[in-house]
């Protein structure tokens, strides 16, 4: 609708029908407040920026003209908005946020875990995918968490220093500077150092979590030294965390760079470490890992397109899967909250976690069907077979066990510079502190990755994800991931740069917020907020965010899904590229988070 059109009738909103000023006589048809923001059309050629403040609109995104950070912290969105007006790329502040984040979310923000990024070079018009995902060690094995009864070891698997992969993250962000970078690298560490050293305030989420994880740290002195007090207190909300160790790390990476992690003296306490506790990693395992470049999985959503992550993680396969599904209906016309759209959603969702269980591993060691997977063709098969007014029971579709759900922790920042390149990277420990282990001398948590394998192939893993004998336990293979670094493009421009954390929910909430933004023609701010749910297929449940209408849960329970109510979903850090600038929002399902630009 045209700009003057749309002023118009926000003028004629705030006068209201009663009041309208004496000259002004406008059609009905008008003044009718659904031409503000149309609600059920889709057209691909109206911009998304033409929903910002909507007079429809209860909450707002953060406005920028050039650059923009959003993080889950705010001390880290702060060091990268910092790098960026000191002439930095989204690379070199993707780098810088990344160690930071490593400081100030230590439940997620790592150098001892492993992710995903996604740069989109405005020069070269390319996106490339890095992978930096954690690797078995080379003495792992099918059956390492077996028990003598050939039961999964869950302890050893998730809480030991067999737990633990060989980690990415240092070597992730060393490749993306060094093919993307413009600073030198130690500015982009020393930010990060600096916030060890003087330390952080501890605010009550960090508090909380650390209590949370306590148990599983008392078993580790050098854990225990790091995060709680001398005494065994926990830290209370208005404390200080100081992470000594952490900083002598960093300062030997700003000084080394990533070689004092992989071969140096950071590498010599990790392997010191591991040896003196059983676990698996060798000075080998570290020397030889390398982070690795892919192409990204493409698809083509309602005239967009949606660049996301390849295996080894799942991410960008299913969401593509599951967009190419839903394109069979109107869900524009269908509403963003209805049953109808929400059994469609679930319907797709359970068909994607289905096929992720049965062809997903580490594309390096098994073949992946992506083109076929990823294929209109094979969707609209898919399509046919949903029962617009029956829920499939999961056992139909493959059997498997139910299982509950662990929370834990990972976490995602998106980027944008001024010249529109843009990054995406989703990066854990897996679990909130991972293994909850630290390296003792070198105060750098390790991750408990290994447990994203088929530890026994149909067993699910703790976020009740089955997986198969493509993500079985192998040396030097990475495990199966649902991390969903993503992009999405509109006649060649970045439109949004979007990712969550949330374990097997991850790919469901970046689903979301992109059919939210196209679909919906949500502004990123109602977007991000809006009420997500979640199917995996197994278990057979339906998961909701409190918020859903009543009745929406009675129609859906009447279609025969198994309708659950449990804790919120994901913490998605979006921004949406428009011609006026930048439009972000910070997800606030959990606490501390930060978008800012400038
Ligand atoms: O790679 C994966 O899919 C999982 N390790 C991610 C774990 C996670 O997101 C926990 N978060 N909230």
């Amino acid at each position: 609708m045209p700009r003057r059109l749309a002023h118009l009738l926000n003028v004629l909103l705030l006068f209201g029908p009663c009041s309208l000023p004496p000259m002004l006589s406008v059609p009905p048809a008008l003044a009718e407040p659904a031409l503000v923001k149309p609600v059920g059309q889709f057209d691909a050629d109206r911009p998304l920026e033409s929903t910002f403040y909507s007079a429809r609109d209860r909450i707002h995104p953060i406005f920028a003209r050039s650059g923009m950070v959003a993080s889950q912290e705010a001390l880290a969105t702060q060091v990268g908005l910092d790098i960026l007006k000191q002439g930095g790329n989204a690379v070199d502040a993707a780098v810088a946020v990344g160690f930071a984040l490593a400081v100030t979310l230590p439940q997620a923000g790592n150098l001892g875990g492993g992710g995903f990024m996604l740069v989109y070079d405005t020069a070269q018009k390319q996106t490339e995918a890095i992978d930096f995902r954690e690797t078995a060690p080379a003495a792992a094995r099918r059956n390492l968490y077996l028990n003598a009864t050939g039961e999964v070891d869950e302890t050893r698997l998730r809480h030991s220093h067999q737990a633990v992969g060989t980690p990415g993250t240092v070597a992730g962000l060393a490749l993306a500077h060094q093919r993307h970078g413009r600073l030198p690298w130690r500015a982009l560490v020393e930010p990060a150092l600096h916030l060890a050293e003087r330390g952080i305030l501890v605010r009550p989420e960090l508090a909380q979590s650390l209590l949370e994880v306590r148990q599983q740290m008392t078993r580790w002195p050098a854990s225990m030294k790091i995060f709680f007090k001398a005494d065994g207190a926990p830290y209370q909300p208005g404390d200080t965390l100081v992470q000594a160790d952490l900083a002598t790390s960093l300062g030997l990476i700003a000084e080394q760079g990533a070689n004092a992690f992989y071969e140096g003296a950071i590498a010599e306490k990790l392997v010191a470490d591991m040896q003196a506790n059983q676990g698996l990693i060798s000075l080998d395992d570290l020397k030889n890992y390398r982070a690795v470049v892919r192409t990204p999985v493409k698809g083509h959503y309602r005239g967009y397109d949606i660049i996301s992550m390849p295996p080894p993680s799942s991410g960008g396969v299913h969401l593509i899967q599951i967009l190419n599904i839903l394109e069979t209906w109107p869900l524009a016309e269908l509403g963003p909250e209805s049953a109808a759209t929400l059994h469609r959603m679930a319907e797709a969702m359970k068909l994607a976690y289905a096929d992720r269980s049965e062809y997903l591993g580490d594309p390096d060691f098994v073949k992946i069907p992506i083109a076929g997977l990823t294929s209109k063709a094979y969707a609209k098969t898919l399509a046919a077979h949903i029962d617009l007014n029956r829920a499939r029971p999961a056992t139909d579709i493959k059997p498997g066990q139910p299982q509950p759900y662990e929370s834990g922790q990972t976490t995602h920042y998106s980027i944008v510079d001024r010249d529109g390149n843009a990054v995406a990277v989703t990066y854990t420990l897996n679990f909130a502190y991972g293994s909850g282990i630290v390296v003792a001398g070198a105060g750098i948590l390790l991750n408990n990755e290994m447990d994203d394998f088929a530890a026994k192939p149909g067993v699910p893993n703790a976020y009740g994800l089955i997986s198969g004998e493509a993500n079985a336990v192998g040396p030097g293979k990475r495990p199966l991931s649902s991390m969903t670094p993503t992009l999405v493009f509109k006649d060649g421009q970045v439109v949004l740069v979007t990712g969550s954390p949330g374990g097997s929910r991850i790919i469901t909430t970046v689903l979301q917020t992109v059919l939210n933004v196209i679909d919906h023609r949500m502004n990123i701010a109602e977007a991000t907020l809006a009420p997500r749910i979640h199917h995996q297929w197994q278990p057979d449940e339906l998961r909701v965010e409190e918020g859903l209408s009543p009745d929406t849960v009675r129609l859906l329970g009447g279609l025969g899904h198994k309708v659950v109510v449990k804790d919120t979903m994901g913490n998605t850090q979006s921004i949406v590229r428009a011609p006026e600038g930048l439009f972000g929002f910070s997800d606030p399902r959990r606490a501390g988070s930060l978008t800012a630009g400038y």
